[in-house]
């Protein structure tokens, strides 16, 4: 545990998966949490664990790759929790096991939405707030996938790469307000939504799922929720203050880039 200062934070994806272990854990780190996903029964889950870490919760179902619902549920945390958000993890994501030939347009341009569009929706409405408190931190979920083409991923990994170079853009246009941007690239991480929709559509095109998939992992087994949400909480802390602009693999050595 880091012992945060108090504030309000922002985590998308919150009702579920990687996103979820997040909300817990600021929760647990003394952070008032609002929680932001489309997943209005998830969230009300995550919400009631997080009150019994004795902090105000908020709940928002927000589609993040919707520019004036991104902005309501601004507003409505700020109303709610009594000031405005300081930290802002962006957990909430979608993507599909299709390449080039076997991917629809429409998938590619709803993963871009939600995956890029919605990251910049959530940093667009908050970040004006952090610069004129004058201190702030962000964390976006990339993914290993943003750092290198990975086969059957590529709206996914178009979105991923995109995130990774937003983070470091804003890194540099903000480190001078007080705020700091920074990425978390998980590997192959288990019990989440995303993961066991991988797992299906996987099999279904007859690639192994990720449990077939441990032996390439040099630390031998997958990831948890939890592993990367103890990174994100490490980047937010004032023990990483000299870091910005970087995007840590959570992957278990599998990519070290
Ligand atoms: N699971 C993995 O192996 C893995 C690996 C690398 C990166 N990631 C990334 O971690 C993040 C969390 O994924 P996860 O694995 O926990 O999956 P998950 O499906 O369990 O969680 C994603 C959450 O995002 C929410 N969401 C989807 N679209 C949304 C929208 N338009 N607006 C608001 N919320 C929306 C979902 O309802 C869900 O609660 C994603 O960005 C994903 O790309 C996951």
């Amino acid at each position: 545990m880091y012992g945060y200062k108090k504030g309000v934070a922002v985590v998308t994806g919150a009702a579920n998966g990687i996103g979820r272990a997040i909300a817990l854990r600021l929760a647990d780190e003394g952070c008032a949490v609002s929680l932001w996903d489309v997943d209005g029964a998830g969230l009300e889950a995550v919400a009631a664990q997080c009150r019994s870490a004795g902090v105000a919760v908020d709940t928002r179902v927000v589609d993040v790759g919707a520019l004036p619902a991104v902005r309501e549920a601004a507003a409505a945390t700020t109303a709610v929790l009594g000031e405005a958000p300081r930290i802002l993890v962006n957990a909430a994501g979608i993507g599909q096991v299709a390449s080039i030939l076997d991917g629809s347009p429409e998938e590619f341009d709803e993963t871009m939405r939600v995956n890029v569009r919605g990251t910049y929706n959530c940093c667009h409405v908050l970040l004006p707030a952090m610069t004129a408190q004058r201190g702030g931190n962000v964390v976006n979920i990339a993914s290993w996938f943003g750092k290198s083409g990975r086969p059957m991923s590529l709206a996914y990994c178009a979105s991923k790469f995109a995130l990774i170079g937003m983070t470091q853009s804003m890194a540099l246009d903000l480190a001078r307000d007080g705020i700091r941007v920074n990425a978390v690239c998980p590997g192959t991480i288990t019990d989440t939504r995303m993961r066991e929709a991988a797992d299906r559509q996987a099999v279904a095109k007859g690639l192994p799922p990720a449990t077939e998939r441990v032996h390439m992992i040099p630390l031998a087994r997958l990831g948890t929720p939890g592993d990367v949400a103890n990174v994100v909480a490490f980047l937010i802390s004032e023990q990483a203050s000299y870091m910005t602009g970087q995007s840590i693999n959570v992957t278990g050595g599998l990519w070290m880039n």
